[in-house]
């Protein structure tokens, strides 16, 4: 099976290919979650060519590798093991002799006792319990626990959470100024403890700290997999550091001790339903047969739309405003996994990879870039996603229009509305002819533009634990389809390094070697400001 047979199955249209058996056809459920791909140009056979090419490639035995703890990251010679982050209390992992099982509930066990001693006041500042937490870390140490936060806002009843991610200080200057510092707890979350963002933000917030209290250290803890760095740079003791195993990628961490201002804010007993929504979803992805395999099936319809059809972009629209970054977490978890050039053998990847994954909260989008992705002649998959039933009691009317709306675009973005129907509609509605024809062009849809749809009954822990791992369980296919390591980022090192040398050059100090002539411009405008 291989790329030109996916792409000689392009080219049908939605309407041309939708009939009454095509709903049960083209999706799938997982309990109360329906996975809905019937309104895209998948075909049968594309289906089945999609499902040989991932045989081809092996597919069940690398999905074994990953969830076994083989060395699948073959850049750093790690394991992939998320997964077993999420575990059962009950379960048994070992690999090559280590005890992971043990190693996850362990760390997990002294999490959940320091998040309820933090959330009963057992561990507190010297001024009263702590009223207030603050996460600083960036990329996968910020995403995953802002994600979830926002989403699940409604069942965190503990202290308030703050994320402060970018270098720039507002963020932090926001905390200063809204927070008691005096019952403050600061979370440097890093898994290398060496990214300059967090290490520089870390550092301001810790010497404010000491100006405020007696005792700044009580008011850090550290998440990391680089313990010592954090006694020796910020003096966090061994007993307020979590840290855990290399094998926890960045972008795959919220898992982790990552995790724990989620379980400082919703309980512990929330957060281990949300390992166990996650946990569902390993079990599902092991075991259900490809064509019933909802991770898989959504892979397979990136692949379609990237190299089948060729879209280099997908639009993920969540009509649920709890779900509103969740756009920019995909980003990071698609984009940073699969945005890659080169083979695991390293030969370049003979088709394009990751596709630009953007989006946001419906029906907002709907009045923003929605007019763009019905009309202009670049169409781009959309990927709907919406819950049955509304944030609380008593919003049901307001619910039914976000449904509607979304079904509705559904419609819209399938099956459109031909120029003979948008002048007929207007000459219905009492127009004029001539005036109609003028205008039937500019009130023409051309539909067959793609979209997915995920429903679930509602934005539960578990439920926000399924939609996680089902996007991270998708991502790895899609890493199967083209041949690559979803698991390594070696794109984000050079801008790294290269910032590190730049800052003497923005400084005014001018190192010895010249900064590269291509930026000495910027550079000496910058100083005239
Ligand atoms: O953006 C690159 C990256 O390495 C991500 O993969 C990671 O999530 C982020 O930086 C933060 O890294 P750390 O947790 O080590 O500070």
């Amino acid at each position: 099976m291989s790329w030109t047979d996916l792409q000689a199955e392009s080219g049908h249209t939605i309407a041309e290919l939708y009939d009454d058996e095509r709903f049960a056809e083209f999706s799938a459920t997982y309990e109360d979650m329906l996975f809905d791909y019937s309104r895209t140009q998948m075909t049968v056979a594309a289906r089945a060519t999609l499902f040989g090419m991932l045989e081809d490639r092996d597919f069940a035995q690398k999905r074994a590798a990953m969830y076994g703890g083989a060395k699948i990251n073959n850049t750093e010679g790690r394991r992939v093991l998320h997964t077993a982050l999420r575990l059962p209390e009950d379960a048994v992992l070992d690999a090559e002799g280590e005890d992971i099982a043990r190693q996850v509930l362990d760390s997990r066990a002294a999490c959940f006792a320091f998040a309820e001693d933090v959330r009963s006041g057992a561990y507190a500042a010297a001024a009263g319990s702590f009223t207030d937490v603050v996460n600083i870390g960036i990329g996968g140490s910020d995403l995953g626990p802002v994600l979830v936060a926002e989403a699940l806002t409604a069942h965190c009843d503990g202290p308030r959470l703050h994320f402060v991610s970018n270098v720039d200080g507002a963020a932090l200057t926001q905390v200063f100024q809204n927070c008691d510092l005096s019952r403050t707890l600061f979370i440097i979350a890093s898994k290398s403890f060496g990214t300059i963002e967090t290490m520089e933000t870390a550092k301001v917030a810790l010497a404010r700290m000491k100006s405020e209290v007696a005792d700044a250290s009580v008011h850090f803890a550290a998440l990391t997999t680089k313990p010592a760095l954090a006694a020796e740079q910020f003096g966090i003791p061994a007993e307020r550091c979590f840290g855990f195993a290399d094998w926890v990628g960045g972008r795959f961490s919220v898992w982790s001790p990552i995790g724990l201002p989620l379980m400082i804010g919703m309980g512990t007993a929330n957060f281990s339903e949300f390992l166990a929504g996650a946990h569902e979803i390993d079990t599902h992805f092991q075991s259900a047969p490809l064509a019933e395999n909802l991770p898989v099936l959504m892979a397979c319809v990136g692949v379609w739309h990237r190299n089948g059809c060729g879209f280099p972009t997908r639009c993920v629209v969540p009509y649920d405003q709890r779900l509103a970054t969740l756009p920019q977490y995909l980003q990071q978890l698609d984009m940073e996994s699969n945005g890659k050039r080169v083979t695991l053998d390293g030969d370049e990847v003979a088709v394009p990879t990751s596709p630009v994954v953007w989006g946001s909260a419906g029906t907002n989008a709907q009045h923003a870039y929605f007019q763009m992705l019905h009309q202009s002649p670049t169409p781009q998959p959309l990927e709907f996603m919406i819950a049955a039933e509304p944030v609380e009691e008593g919003l049901e009317h307001l619910q039914n229009i976000l449904i509607a709306n979304c079904f509705a675009q559904n419609q819209a973005f399938a099956f459109g509305r031909t120029e003979a129907e948008a002048e007929a509609l207007m000459i219905e509605d009492g127009m004029d002819a001539e005036e109609a024809r003028r205008l039937a062009p500019h009130r023409t849809f051309p539909g067959n533009r793609p979209s997915t749809l995920l429903l679930y009954r509602d934005l539960t822990p578990r439920t926000m634990g399924r939609i996680i791992a089902l996007a991270e369980a998708r991502c790895f296919t899609e890493g199967v389809f083209w041949g690559i390591n979803s698991f390594d980022q070696w794109g984000v090192e050079l801008g790294k390094v290269l910032a590190t040398g730049m800052l003497p050059h923005v400084e005014g100090k001018f190192a010895e070697d010249m900064v590269n002539e291509a930026l000495s411009g910027p550079l000496a405008h910058l100083h005239t400001l």
